[in-house]
């Protein structure tokens, strides 16, 4: 069939080819072989007949040979030519009368003669087949025919053998006859030889399912009784040989991540080899990687992680590096080299992280789990309190993963400080009146967290120091103290039982006024900010105000120089001076003060004769209280200190008195046996009778103030003097001496008689109960007063005695005469 199409498209060219010349007949060889040769040409019109002749080129003139053909004849045959001659063929036109109308002609030359058949035809591969045939002289080239019983039929032209025969169906038997090929044409077909293409070869499919095993496969080879696979390792001069029938093979034992070189081919039923595969190249897989490591790397504020491993030696080609996390499907980087860095990683994660080695031939076994912690997220909700003083106890929630944490504390004056813990908290020494601004860093292997929250607190203010609370008046406390750090205002506050005083104040100092008398106040100073608020822990001081003002004073005299003072006692414990003062009115007297821890006391010795301001104070620890109102009392007029009774005349005495204190009147009485007597007058003394020598009596006084006040003043009792003797009588006794009686007046005083005279005095004195003594060697010729009196108890003489003038004559040097000249009275 298909040789048949071959020449219909010969006469489909040869028809349309462009016409070689019009004048002639256009003439083609259509085909040639080594006897015959086929010629065609262009009709003629009007021709009746065509005559084809043949004549050897070399004398073309001389036809050895011609073929008549009808006039619908285009295309004929020659025969009976020699092999490998070349002829000129000429046709003719001709007209029915055999004229000749039209020629044309054309060269070539006959075929070679049949050739020896192929000597040998062997497989090459499975759509090739070599033939080796014996040349043939004269032929330019070759014609194998290649057919088959299924209906295969090809004519390849080759120049020389041997040849190949390609395209061929693989393990097909194919007859193949040679034919020679010249100018003019070819011979005939040699006789044919058979022959089996090979088996084709296996399509290998290569993997590696794991680094040290490769699988081949490939589809079956129709016909094939088993296959051999060849591989070696790249680089080395062994190679395996596997033969099996079945079409996959595992080979095992392999190199990981070595390049290996396969090939493979298939036996059929004959026992040939088939048509070997190319080389196909397949990789292992690469080793699983070793040696992962990761760690934390940080760039600007992201953290990755820095996975490294250790490089497979040895491998073959470029091996890919996967790095997994499976924590987040997403964190994956790739490399070629022993490490990458996945992408951002956060606080608080567990990576699982695993390396994947890769090449071509696909992924290694992942290597080993390394499971990673990062490093921890940043501690929240910061609190600060402020324990106790100078301690400070920042606390935080404690997060997943770490292994202790770290504050930082930045205190206002510039000063930091750390503090560790593994814990939820730590405490740190703090001051007050300080801002500190605070973070805390959690921290474990990994490292440790980003910042988090700043803490900014402020303490509370600081105390005040060197408070003074002193009391400036009994309901009023100053209270100064030092201005403390932090502090922008200041609560003052003092309370007792029952009542709350407050006063805000931004300077350091307050008065708290209008207090309760004897209490105990506890008096607290609040440094506050607006920040912090205030400290509530600061001391606080109690101090005591002044005891209250004694009330209800009541004087109760109780005689002329004391009174008893009481008082409402209103205070719960406290010391009371009364203090008399002395109205000035009357002269300064000094004071009188007396102390109780009771509520009344006695102020003695009150003088007499003045004015007193009685008033109380108290006195307790916390200072003293405003003295009581004050009351007045007035003593009773004074007595007069000294009392003089003078006897004027033996019936009349003069009393005079001293001055007495605040006495305006007097009223002084003398009372005796014998009588009374009663003067009442301002001056200091005054004139009485009524009292005669040797009485006993008693003088008083009654003195009395302006006010009325009076005072009875007593005084010894007097006597008065004894009386003057009478019934004196001189005797005149020898050598000058006189004796001088008196009646006797049972006195129990001496008496004593004194003789005055104008140039010498004498006296005697005579022992009580006696009534005479005598005067010696008086001189004579001179007068005398002579007195006799009694002595006073103090031994002076009663000055109111008469005295009695005597003359005394001389008789010779002896006196003479004594004459009695009359008597005087006291003056
Ligand atoms: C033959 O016929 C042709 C035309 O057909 C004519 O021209 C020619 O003269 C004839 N020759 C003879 C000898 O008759
Ligand atoms: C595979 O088969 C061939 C042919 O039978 C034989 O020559 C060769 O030794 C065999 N090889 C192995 C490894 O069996
Ligand atoms: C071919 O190999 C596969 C896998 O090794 C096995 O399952 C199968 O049985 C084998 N077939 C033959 C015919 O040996
Ligand atoms: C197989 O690998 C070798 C070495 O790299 C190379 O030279 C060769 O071309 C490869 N063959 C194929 C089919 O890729
Ligand atoms: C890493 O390699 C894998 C496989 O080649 C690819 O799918 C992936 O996109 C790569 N990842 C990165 C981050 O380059
Ligand atoms: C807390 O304060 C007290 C007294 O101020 C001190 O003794 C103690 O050591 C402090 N504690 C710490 C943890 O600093
Ligand atoms: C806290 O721990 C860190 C790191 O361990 C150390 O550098 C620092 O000195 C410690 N601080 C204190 C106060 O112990
Ligand atoms: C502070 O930490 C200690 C352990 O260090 C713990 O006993 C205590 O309860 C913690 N205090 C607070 C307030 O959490
Ligand atoms: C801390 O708080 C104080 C008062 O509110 C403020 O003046 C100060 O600026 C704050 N400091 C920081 C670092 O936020
Ligand atoms: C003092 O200030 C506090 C808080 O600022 C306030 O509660 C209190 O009423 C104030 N007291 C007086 C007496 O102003
Ligand atoms: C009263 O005075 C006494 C003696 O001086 C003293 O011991 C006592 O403490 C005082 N009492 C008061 C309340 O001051
Ligand atoms: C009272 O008399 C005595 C003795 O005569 C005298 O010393 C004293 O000064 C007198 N006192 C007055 C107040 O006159």
């Amino acid at each position: 069939m298909g040789a048949m199409k071959w020449l219909v498209f010969l006469v489909f060219l040869n028809i349309y080819s462009p016409a070689a010349a019009q004048s002639g007949i256009q003439v083609s060889v259509f085909s040639t072989t080594s006897k015959t040769v086929i010629l065609r040409w262009s009709a003629y019109s009007g021709a009746a007949s065509y005559k084809v002749s043949a004549a050897l080129s070399s004398s073309p003139n001389d036809a050895i040979a011609f073929v008549m053909f009808g006039p619908n004849t285009v295309m004929g045959s020659i025969s009976s030519l020699s092999q490998d001659v070349a002829y000129t063929f000429t046709v003719e036109a001709l007209s029915a009368n055999q004229t000749v109308l039209g020629s044309g002609s054309t060269k070539t030359s006959t075929a070679p003669d049949m050739m020896d058949p192929i000597r040998t035809v062997k497989p090459k591969d499975s759509r090739t087949l070599m033939a080796d045939f014996n040349p043939k002289t004269g032929a330019t080239s070759y014609v194998i025919r290649v057919e088959n019983t299924n209906g295969f039929f090809r004519e390849d032209s080759v120049s020389s053998s041997p040849a190949e025969i390609k395209y061929l169906n693989p393990y097909t038997e194919y007859q193949l006859s040679i034919m020679a090929v010249n100018d003019a044409g070819r011979s005939q077909p040699s006789s044919h030889v058979a022959e089996k293409t090979l088996l084709p070869p296996p399509q290998l499919s290569t993997s590696s399912p794991s680094n040290d095993s490769i699988i081949v496969t490939w589809p079956p080879v129709s016909d094939a009784v088993r296959y051999t696979v060849f591989m070696y390792k790249f680089g080395s001069d062994t190679q395996e040989k596997y033969n099996t029938t079945n079409t996959t093979l595992t080979v095992t034992g392999l190199d990981a991540g070595s390049l290996y070189v396969i090939k493979s081919l298939a036996w059929d039923p004959e026992g040939r080899e088939g048509e070997e595969s190319l080389y196909v190249n397949q990789t292992t897989r690469p080793p699983t990687p070793s040696s992962v490591s990761v760690s934390v790397v940080r760039s600007n504020s992201l953290a990755g992680l820095a996975v490294s491993w250790e490089l497979s030696q040895d491998v073959y080609g470029t091996v890919d590096y996967h790095v997994t996390s499976d924590q987040n499907k997403n964190l994956k980087c790739n490399s070629t080299s022993s490490s990458c860095t996945l992408p951002p990683v956060g606080c608080g994660e567990v990576h699982t992280v695993y390396v994947t080695a890769s090449n071509e031939a696909g992924p290694s076994h992942p290597s080993s789990p390394v499971v990673f912690i990062t490093f921890p997220c940043p501690p929240e909700s910061l609190t600060l309190v402020e324990s106790s003083e100078g301690n400070c106890t920042l606390t935080w929630n404690t997060v997943p993963y770490a292994d202790g944490y770290e504050a930082f504390v930045k205190k206002g004056d510039g000063s930091e400080a750390t503090c560790n813990s593994t814990s939820n908290n730590c405490t740190y020494q703090c001051q007050c009146g300080y801002t500190y601004l605070m973070s805390v860093l959690a921290y474990n292997l990994a490292g440790s967290s980003p910042e988090g929250t700043i803490l900014n607190y402020t303490t509370v203010p600081c105390c005040p120091e060197s408070v003074s609370v002193s009391a400036v008046s009994a309901d009023t406390l100053e209270i100064t103290w030092t201005a403390s750090r932090g502090a922008e205002l200041y609560q003052t506050r003092a309370a007792d039982n029952s009542e709350v005083v407050l006063c805000n104040d931004t300077a350091p100092v307050c008065a708290l006024s209008d207090l309760s008398c004897d209490s105990s106040y506890t008096v607290s100073i609040t440094p506050c900010n607006e920040i912090s608020g205030c400290n509530h822990a600061c001391k606080s001081h109690t101090k005591d105000t002044a005891p209250c003002m004694p009330t209800d004073l009541v004087l109760d005299p109780k005689n002329s120089s004391v009174v008893s003072v009481s008082w409402k006692p209103n205070n719960r414990a406290a010391n009371y001076t009364v203090s008399a003062e002395s109205h000035s009115e009357y002269g300064k007297n000094g004071g009188r003060t007396c102390t109780t821890s009771g509520n009344s006391c006695d102020i003695t010795d009150l003088p007499c004769g003045s004015s007193f301001e009685f008033s109380v104070m108290a006195t307790g620890g916390a200072g003293r209280s405003l003295p009581s109102f004050s009351t007045f009392l007035e003593t009773d007029p004074c007595c007069p200190v000294n009392l003089t009774v003078d006897q004027v005349t033996q019936a009349m005495s003069n009393v005079s008195w001293s001055h007495a204190k605040a006495a305006q009147s007097f009223i002084t009485s003398l009372t005796s046996l014998h009588g009374h007597a009663r003067c009442h007058t301002q001056d200091s003394h005054c004139l009485m009778g009524c009292i005669t020598c040797g009485t006993n009596y008693t003088v008083t006084v009654e003195t009395f103030s302006i006010t009325g006040r009076a005072t009875n003043c007593t005084y010894q009792g007097f006597s008065s003097s004894p009386c003057c003797p009478s019934g004196i009588k001189l005797y005149m006794l020898a050598s000058n001496s006189l004796r001088v009686y008196w009646r006797s007046t049972a006195s129990s005083r001496r008496t004593t008689v004194e003789m005055l005279g104008t140039s010498s005095n004498y006296t005697c004195t005579a022992s009580p109960g006696e009534n005479s003594c005598n005067v010696e060697n008086i001189q004579c010729g001179d007068v005398y007063w002579l007195v006799v009196a009694p002595l006073t108890a103090e031994g002076s003489k009663i000055p109111f005695c008469p005295y009695r003038l005597y003359s005394v004559t001389c008789l010779g040097s002896n006196i003479g005469t004594v004459i009695y000249r009359g008597k005087r009275s006291v003056d």
